[in-house]
């Protein structure tokens, strides 16, 4: 039943950004994600899972055949989050059951529900976040069935609606910022972290004319993969705490849930320089310890930071939002329908070997004793009859169930 699709999130419109990082889960190094997800499946009759972790949001959509009640969600954040207060964690959570979840699903695939509306990141994420949890065996059918839908809305919206004409993302917004606060494209910069989002990063410094950059990250490959876009230097991470050439400005956004800078880090790379630094953070967590941020002469930008440029660009998209719930609207309609005819394929996927199974006992069983009296050509006659009435009556019962039980 499409009841049975279900989503518990937190996100940028009911918690503070800085919350959100709480509920991440830390991946530790070769320990799967389904290590963490699938006792949580057991415990609450989850039959599928997917886990969305962004930078405003961390999702969990999943199928369960009951309620989402008070019970269930004690249980849930105990699960994941035992060493938490309850009732501070069941104050931020969103529900969303059935449809809802679904529309719910497609509104965030369409960037409609982002903190920065029209970003196109949320689909390449989450279609990573699918991807990761199918391999690791957390989905199924449903799910899937669901996330090919989410995709083809994403995608029409796009192509349909201006949302995400004139791109923009958490990354461009933070380098305006970057730009705003007087940083210049002769100056030192550092990169700390080599994933998508720092890409973005060095894709916009390399557009304005950076070209004193260097990257530091976990896996050195990486760094130098980025190193080599702008063409700066890479370095290993734990180089970071030698590194001796100062900085004006930084860029730091890893998966790490710890801070990767803190105090002792930070006075290495500042050389003894007096002079204000802009350091841009942008991992959920944040990567700046608290302490260097409030004992430093710094510039600070991060993702909470953004809210108000994200405003003006959400004035901007007002209209194509309205028309992008209205493609929702329709293709919600369309979903639930494809989600009937999935249950009913189901349901009669085992149709073909039961009518054969049918066939076979009549002459075998049944009508055994009749059979054996008849001359060859009858029989040859007889069992070309059978097959024939088998193959028409399979298609029957899906016709008629399609006519009169499909919305
Ligand atoms: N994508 C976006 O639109 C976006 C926007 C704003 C903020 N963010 C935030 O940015 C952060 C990174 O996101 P992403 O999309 O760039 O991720 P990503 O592509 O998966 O890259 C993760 C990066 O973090 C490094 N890393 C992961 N765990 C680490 C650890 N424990 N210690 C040190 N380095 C570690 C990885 O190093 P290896 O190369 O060694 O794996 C890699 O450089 C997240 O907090 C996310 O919420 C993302």
């Amino acid at each position: 039943m499409i009841d049975n699709y279900k989503i518990i999130t937190i996100t940028h419109k009911s918690a503070d950004i800085k919350d959100i990082g709480k509920f991440i889960i830390p991946e530790s190094n070769g320990i799967p994600l389904s290590s963490r997800l699938e006792g949580l499946k057991k415990e609450l009759s989850i039959s599928e899972l997917l886990y969305l972790p962004t930078c405003n949001r961390v999702m969990f959509f999943f199928c369960h055949e009951g309620k989402i009640n008070e019970s269930f969600l004690h249980q849930f954040t105990q699960n994941l989050y035992p060493e938490w207060d309850i009732s501070e964690a069941l104050a931020k959570f969103l529900i969303y059951e059935g449809k809802d979840a679904i529309r719910h699903l497609f509104e965030v695939s369409a960037s409609v529900d982002s903190l920065v509306v029209g970003e196109r990141e949320i689909i390449r994420q989450l279609r990573e976040a699918y991807h990761k949890c199918n391999q690791e065996g957390l989905t199924g059918d449903s799910i899937r069935l669901a996330m090919d839908a989410t995709v083809r809305t994403a995608k029409q919206i796009y192509a349909d609606t201006k949302i995400g004409e004139k791109q923009v993302s958490v990354v461009s917004l933070a380098i305006k910022k970057l730009l705003e606060a007087g940083v210049s494209n002769n100056q030192r910069v550092l990169i700390v972290g080599a994933g998508q989002t720092n890409l973005l990063v060095c894709k916009f410094l390399k557009k304005h004319g950076f070209s004193n950059i260097s990257v530091f990250n976990r896996t050195l490959t990486k760094a130098e993969e980025l190193s080599n876009l702008v063409g700066g230097s890479a370095f290993h991470l734990s180089e970071l705490e030698n590194y001796s050439k100062g900085f004006d400005c930084m860029v730091v956004c890893t998966g790490a849930v710890e801070p990767v800078i803190n105090k002792k880090i930070y006075s290495q790379l500042l050389q003894g320089e007096k002079d204000k630094k802009v350091i841009v953070d942008l991992a959920i967590p944040n990567n700046v310890s608290k302490e260097v941020v409030s004992s430093s002469d710094i510039d600070y930008i991060e993702i909470e930071g953004l809210k108000v440029l994200a405003k003006e660009n959400m004035a901007f998209r007002t209209k194509e939002v309205t028309i992008a719930k209205k493609i929702i609207a329709t293709t919600l309609k369309d979903f639930k329908s494809l989600y009937a005819e999935r249950q009913l394929e189901k349901a009669f996927h085992q149709m073909p070997k039961e009518i054969k199974a049918v066939k076979t006992k009549a002459i075998n069983e049944v009508f055994k004793k009749e059979v054996e009296d008849l001359d060859e050509e009858t029989k040859d006659l007889m069992e070309r009859m059978l097959s024939y009435m088998e193959k028409k009556c399979i298609g029957i019962p899906m016709k008629v169930a399609k006519s009169t039980i499909l919305p």
